[in-house]
């Protein structure tokens, strides 16, 4: 015997809406209906779930008396008497499987995965470089998995090179920056539930901005000693 059906229940646009009878992905946070084919004369049934070798039961049923939830279950789920279906309210903690049993027979196990929406990522990076250093901007997901990662430039997709390098799918280095590298960057994230976004303003000044005597101090300072150092750094920042 297999489940009738279990479908996310609207208004949870983030998940899959299509109904499954063995497989499942849904969200932290939506409620999840699962329901049985009609049933053979039964005194007692059970929700249960399984996890690895855990096993434990959800809710029982004896026609005569209430149906008896467990204790973590009890706030967000809603069994019903008459036709056995049960409701469940999402926790990060249900990624696992369920199956409904009578005394004669029982669904097999069906697998409910849950997967976390994302949050708006966020950007850290310098916001402001001199033109001609090297810059990374990583992008960090607070809340959730992300499963893909990609980047824009003043909306459109950026594409890897030479000089525009993904390292570790999360971080975008930019090597010798150059004013036109000024704009607003995006981090994009995906998971199997969500798309999340996030932009970054970034500028890139100019040398010639800066004032004369700023140029002169650099220029030794670069002939000197930085300009090896800083290619050094550069390079291992951006190769990871
Ligand atoms: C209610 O369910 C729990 C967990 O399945 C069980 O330990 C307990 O004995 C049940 N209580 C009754 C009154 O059936
Ligand atoms: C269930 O929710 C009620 C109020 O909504 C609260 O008083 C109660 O402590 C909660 N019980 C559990 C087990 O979380
Ligand atoms: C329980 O299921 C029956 C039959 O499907 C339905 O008529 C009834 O409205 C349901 N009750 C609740 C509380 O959802
Ligand atoms: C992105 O995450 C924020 C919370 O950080 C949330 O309010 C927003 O709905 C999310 N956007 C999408 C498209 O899921
Ligand atoms: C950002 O870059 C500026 C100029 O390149 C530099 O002075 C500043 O220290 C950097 N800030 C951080 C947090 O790296
Ligand atoms: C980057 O993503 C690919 C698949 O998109 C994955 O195989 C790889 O492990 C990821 N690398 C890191 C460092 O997360
Ligand atoms: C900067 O962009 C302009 C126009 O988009 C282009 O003509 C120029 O070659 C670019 N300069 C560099 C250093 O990439």
């Amino acid at each position: 015997m297999k489940l009738n059906l279990a479908r996310t229940l609207s208004p949870c646009y983030s998940a899959d809406l299509r109904p499954a009878s063995e497989r499942l992905v849904s969200a932290v946070g939506c409620t999840v209906l699962l329901m049985i084919p009609p049933l053979k004369a039964s005194e007692v049934v059970f929700w249960e779930y399984k996890t690895g070798p855990q096993e434990g039961v959800i809710v029982n049923y004896a026609f005569d008396r209430p149906a008896n939830t467990s204790r973590p279950y009890k706030n967000r789920t809603r069994f019903n008497e008459t036709d056995f279906s049960l409701q469940i309210v999402l926790q990060r903690g249900d990624d696992r499987l369920y199956r409904f049993r009578s005394e004669s027979e029982a669904t097999g196990w069906f697998q409910l995965r849950v997967v976390e929406p994302l949050s708006e990522p966020e950007i850290v990076g310098n916001s402001s470089v001199k033109a001609g250093g090297n810059t990374k901007l990583v992008c960090n997901v607070l809340e959730g998995k992300a499963d893909l990662y990609w980047w824009k430039k003043n909306g459109e997709l950026l594409l890897g090179s030479d000089h525009i390098q993904f390292v570790d799918n999360s971080t975008l280095c930019i090597v010798k920056a150059s004013m036109n590298d000024s704009g607003y960057y995006a981090c994009v994230v995906r998971n199997e539930v969500s798309q999340n976004e996030t932009s970054f303003l970034l500028h890139v000044q100019n040398a010639a901005n800066v004032v004369l005597p700023v140029i002169l101090a650099c220029v030794v300072v670069g002939l000197l000693a930085g300009a090896a150092r800083e290619k050094g750094w550069g390079e291992r920042v951006c190769a990871g």
